[in-house]
């Protein structure tokens, strides 16, 4: 008897707690959206039907991982849950110091603030908001070199988070000496969340051996790109996604990591590197700022609790769904005409805002108008990635950025496909009223960050 191979991807799990939602009507939308003047940052969540903000710290926690919380050692220095999650991390990267942090961005923070001084430069192949600010705080400056195919929204590739070699060539033969360490972020959020290859890598690599550089990832969502590069690169189907990201990982000499992505989380982060001089200063600012080097401002238990999601993020199962179920919102939408990025990431859709809306010039903000028009008429909250997250530089002017997308991210385990299939249905209900969206102007912004607090107002 031959056994049948069913093509369907279901989710790799059986839902043990629920959450429940709040249906709110389209009036009440729209006032709850003024009282948090345009920004959906400024909403209470409650009042959001779907919350695809970000997938970051909002994933639901296996009943191991739960269970692992008990396990928790709550000893100030050297808890038993630092020597597990230590170990679990040391197996994963091959670094030899961990450090743990609350988040992703206090690893840059306590990294750049160690290592960076006014004047230099940090490549990247995008930097994402809170990478960048933090090299810019430092008076240092922030460049991103993802390739040509990376900026143009429909281009398809199967790698259009890789880094322009020639580009970064040319940087560090010009102005290496300014360059004290080399990023990658995988995969490359604010372009996308599209994988970057391991062939690329292993180039920034060589360019690193060349001229002497410290290579680092940005490896928040390294399990997500590890899948891509089984998936699409030649040699590497049969490699497991654990043994694909170990190897990542073994061309960089450190890296910082959310543990709100890929740690399956909802808090933490680490900084791990090589460098013992490195490791030796960033441990004392981190007791300075974030705690003991054994806990690093985070409790036992959130330690064990991405101990767990370290693991569980690398099953294939897991994966396979994880990246099927975003591909499946985007390929429903694009059917339908809705500019996206294309291919598909693998944490988020990201719509093409700026070709959705050509009537609405950059500077008015085609992602806020868009982002606020699905919130309004359905309740789902995405986020703008584009000229108000980055088109105000250090030096207070605005210009436009790259592109203006809206993102959908999609949280971990957390939303069934009749939930997405909601979502699709709203998203080609609002592309349809695209003639009638409008812009909107900043009333009130602070100089850094702008948009998680920005007061918008319509035009
Ligand atoms: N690097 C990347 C590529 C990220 O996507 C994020 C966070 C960080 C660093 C910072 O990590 O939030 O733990 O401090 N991205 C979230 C997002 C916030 O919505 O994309 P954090």
């Amino acid at each position: 008897m031959s056994t049948v191979n069913f093509r369907t991807i279901i989710e790799p799990f059986r839902i043990k707690s629920i959450e429940s939602v709040k249906f709110t009507t389209r009036d009440e939308r729209a006032v709850a959206l003024a009282a948090a003047h345009y920004n959906v940052f400024r909403l209470h969540a409650e009042d959001v039907l779907i919350d695809l903000l970000t997938d970051s710290g909002t994933g639901a926690m296996s009943a191991a991982q739960w269970g692992a919380l008990m396990q928790g050692d709550e000893s100030y220095a050297g808890s038993r849950s630092f020597y597990r999650f230590e170990q679990v991390v040391r197996d994963l990267t091959g670094f030899a110091h961990v450090i743990p942090t609350h988040q992703g961005r206090a690893a840059e923070r306590i990294l750049f603030h160690t290592i960076l001084h006014p004047g230099h430069i940090v490549p990247n192949n995008n930097h994402f908001d809170t990478t960048r600010a933090n090299i810019e705080v430092e008076d240092a400056e922030a460049i991103d070199l993802v390739v040509p195919e990376g900026r143009q929204p429909s281009v398809l590739h199967p790698f259009k988070g890789n880094v322009d070699i020639a580009a970064l060539e040319a940087l560090l033969e010009r102005d290496g000496d300014r360059v004290p360490l080399v990023m990658v972020t995988v995969t490359n959020n604010p372009g996308g969340g599209q994988p970057v290859s391991l062939a690329n890598l292993r180039a920034v690599r060589t360019l690193c051996d060349r001229y002497r550089k410290t290579f680092f990832l940005d490896a928040c969502r390294f399990a997500e790109n590890a899948w891509f590069i089984k998936q699409r690169e030649d040699g590497y189907g049969r490699l497991t996604p654990r043994e694909i990201a170990r190897e990542m990982f073994g061309l960089a000499d450190g890296c910082t990591l959310s543990a709100k992505k890929d740690g399956l989380a909802n808090i933490g982060g680490f900084l791990a590197m090589n460098s013992d001089e490195w490791a030796a200063e960033c441990r004392n600012l981190l007791i300075l700022t974030e705690g003991f080097p054994t806990y690093g401002g985070l409790a036992g238990y959130d330690l064990e609790a991405i101990a767990r999601g370290l693991e569980e993020v690398v099953e294939e199962p897991y994966l396979r769904y994880r990246i099927r179920s975003t591909e499946y919102l985007a390929d429903k939408i694009f059917a339908a005409g809705v500019p996206i990025i294309r291919p598909a990431g693998g944490h988020a859709v990201y719509i093409d805002a700026r070709s959705l809306l050509p009537h609405i010039p950059p500077l008015a903000y085609p992602g806020i108008a868009l982002t606020n028009a699905l919130y309004v008429e359905a309740g789902v909250r995405g986020v703008e990635i584009g000229t108000v997250m980055f088109g105000l530089h250090p030096d207070g002017t605005e210009t436009e950025a790259p592109m203006d997308l809206v993102r959908l991210a999609i949280p971990r385990r957390v939303y069934t496909q009749s939930h997405i299939d909601y979502v699709a249905e709203a998203v080609i209900a609002v592309a349809q009223m695209a003639d009638g969206l409008r812009g909107y102007r900043i009333a009130e912004a602070p100089k850094v960050l702008r948009h998680f607090t920005a007061a918008f107002e319509a035009l």
